[in-house]
């Protein structure tokens, strides 16, 4: 009974073909004379009809079976009789008359129905994953993941990239996350930590020489876990050597429009927008902005500086600025929609929301009564305001302002449907600063990372204005989420001396941590650059999901453990002794 099809290689052209299938039982329906059993392969479902009269035998064994039974079936493909075709089944012309059965593996009845869209626990589809797996939506996207690695390595070795393979037991490299750790036995007290990523490996495989790397590379970080990040999770690294911005972009705007169109049949409109980290920040209030919603956010500070509200004013006193939004069409809202809206806002650190409804005699708001006529006129009119309007403002530092109104602005066009989830909205964020304070740390910290170089024009105000040095790094955002970001590296040896010295490393802690990469740069470096992606992100989007979770095999709940090994867990105290570990009492 060794299988001649799969479920959906079969079609109306097979009839009358005897064939050998086997599967799981997805369904059995009894009728009495005649059993219908649906079998499931990877490939599908495709009907399967037991009757005594065509075998006494294999109908007995049909009666017995259950769900999710490993089977083996002999039969002749016949058409379905009129009036009984399934058109929702690829196969749903034709079926198997059943000569032959064989049960190769019983099943207890499965924890939940394994079919699409079902409302379970997601800790217990982890802990039967393999069960989970079977669903079609889930096998579908395990394929398509696998479609888009594929693409990806047969577009990158036809530019003449060369796949290569770095470490998992290695040296911290900084990415911003916490590292996992791995005790050594050789060496006590000692420990690797797993690659938060590849960086420092691809760009000593360019001094090395070989120009073009990649590879599909598994990254771990020790971070907060949301539906977008586990801890361990996989990019499509990349490094070049002799390039500049505009090679990287157009490499990777045509890399993207292939696996669109490979994977999911979806033609996308290149080169890809391009948006400054400033404008990003100032219009949509975020550096991933999300422009399926065409909603700007509007600087209205040099309007207000001098009104009479406070509010306003002293803000911008403080060195802060005043925006605002016009949520077109919420004139509308209710009280209890506004203060749930202010509250949305405080949670995202504003102080308070000011709004004004603008209505078609008259304006209701708190605060009009603050401004003159022509203060309010001139507001108005760079809002584009009309009659239904919605009017929100925010002041405060800039970056506040940033992250109320662009929470704000997503929220809403949430809420008022303003997103075409068909729509892929393809956007490179540029012109990145290079540094920016840690209020923590009291130090400056690297945006992207140490390795990211400035602007060439910008070199000379490293140490005298950091903040305003601008790097050559770039993000690409898709629908508001960014799927990879990379940068033009620095490499030459003394500037990147200068930039760890910013960043507060003094020489000798340099040179522990990096040393055997400065060392490196002294022995003849191209100049190089690259950019990585997360392929869980890039995935869940092409698979329309809203967690990595859905488009990874076997993935670790938002706590970081896996509910089907139970990892992580203790471990014999031989295993420790052997590490050199003793576990503190809490
Ligand atoms: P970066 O840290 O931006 O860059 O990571 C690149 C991309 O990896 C994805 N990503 C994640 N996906 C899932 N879970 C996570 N915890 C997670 N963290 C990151 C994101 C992100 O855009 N070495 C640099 C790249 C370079 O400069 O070439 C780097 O790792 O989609
Ligand atoms: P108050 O004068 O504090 O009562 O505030 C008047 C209005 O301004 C209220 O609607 C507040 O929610 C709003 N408001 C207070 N602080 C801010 C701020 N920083 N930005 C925008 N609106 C604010």
């Amino acid at each position: 009974m060794k299988r001649t099809h799969s479920a959906t290689d079969l079609d109306v052209v097979n009839v009358g073909q005897e064939v050998v299938l086997n599967g799981w039982v997805d369904t059995r329906r009894d009728h009495g004379g005649l059993i219908f059993i649906d079998l499931r392969d990877r490939s599908g479902i495709i009907q399967v009809v037991f009757s005594p009269e065509v075998n006494e035998e294999a109908f007995r064994l049909a009666e017995q079976v259950r769900s999710e039974y490993v089977i083996a079936v002999k039969g002749k493909v016949c058409l379905r009789p009129e009036a009984t075709e399934n058109p929702n089944l690829k196969t749903g012309k034709i079926e198997i008359y059943a000569e032959e059965m064989e049960v190769l593996s019983p099943s207890k009845t499965p924890p939940f129905y394994i079919e699409n869209g079902i409302d379970v626990d997601e800790n217990l589809r982890l802990k039967y994953r393999y069960i989970d797996l079977r669903r079609p939506e889930m096998r579908d996207n395990l394929i398509l993941r696998h479609r888009v690695v594929k693409t990806i390595r047969d577009y990158l070795d036809g530019k003449g990239f060369v796949e290569i393979e770095t470490p998992i037991l290695t040296k911290s490299t900084p990415e911003g996350a916490r590292d996992y750790l791995v005790p050594s036995r050789v060496h006590p007290g000692e420990f690797f930590a797993l690659p938060q990523s590849p960086q420092i490996f691809k760009q000593l495989l360019m001094v090395a020489g070989m120009e073009k790397y990649f590879q599909i590379a598994r990254c771990f970080r020790d971070e907060d876990l949301r539906a977008d990040r586990q801890p361990e999770f996989t990019q499509l690294d990349m490094e070049m050597s002799f390039i500049d911005e505009e090679d990287v972009f157009s490499l990777i705007e045509e890399m993207m429009a292939r696996i669109f169109e490979e994977g999911i049949g979806k033609k996308l409109e290149i080169p890809f927008r391009r948006i400054s980290y400033d404008e990003a920040m100032k219009k949509y209030g975020s550096d991933r902005p999300d422009l399926r919603c065409s909603w700007e956010i509007v600087e209205i500070t040099d309007l207000v500086k001098d009104v009479e509200f406070k509010v306003f004013s002293s803000a911008i006193q403080a060195g802060g600025v005043v925006r605002a939004l016009n949520a077109k069409t919420c004139g509308s809202f209710s009280r209890k929609e506004i203060d749930d809206l202010t509250k949305i806002a405080v949670e995202n650190g504003a102080k308070g929301l000011a709004w004004i409804i603008v209505a078609e005699n008259e304006l209701k708001s708190p605060i009009t009564k603050f401004f003159t006529e022509e203060q309010m006129n001139n507001i108005l009119k760079q809002l584009n305001a009309e009659p239904g309007d919605l009017l929100l403002f925010s002041a405060d530092t800039h970056e506040t302002v940033a992250r109320v109104l662009g929470t704000l602005r997503l929220e809403l066009a949430r809420r008022l449907n303003l997103i075409d989830e068909d729509e892929l909205n393809f956007v490179w964020v540029v012109d990145f600063p290079l540094l920016k304070y840690d209020e923590e740390e009291k130090r400056y910290v690297a945006v992207h990372h140490p390795f990211t170089s400035p602007r060439l024009q910008d070199v000379d105000i490293l140490e005298s204005k950091p903040e305003q040095v601008k790097a050559r790094a770039y993000d690409l955002v898709l629908n508001g989420t960014e799927i990879g970001g990379g940068s033009i590296r620095i490499h030459q040896r003394d500037l990147q001396e200068r930039m760890f010295a910013l960043l507060g490393l003094s020489m000798e802690e340099a040179r522990e941590k990096f040393g055997f990469m400065l060392e490196a740069f002294e022995y003849g470096t191209p100049p190089h650059g690259g950019i990585a992606f997360g392929i869980d992100r890039l995935v869940m989007i092409m698979a329309k999901r809203n967690s990595i979770r859905d488009v990874i095999a076997f993935p670790k709940t938002q706590s970081a453990s896996c509910p089907l090994t139970n990892a992580p867990s203790a471990v014999a105290p031989k295993q420790l002794r052997e590490l050199h570990i003793k576990i503190r009492e809490k």
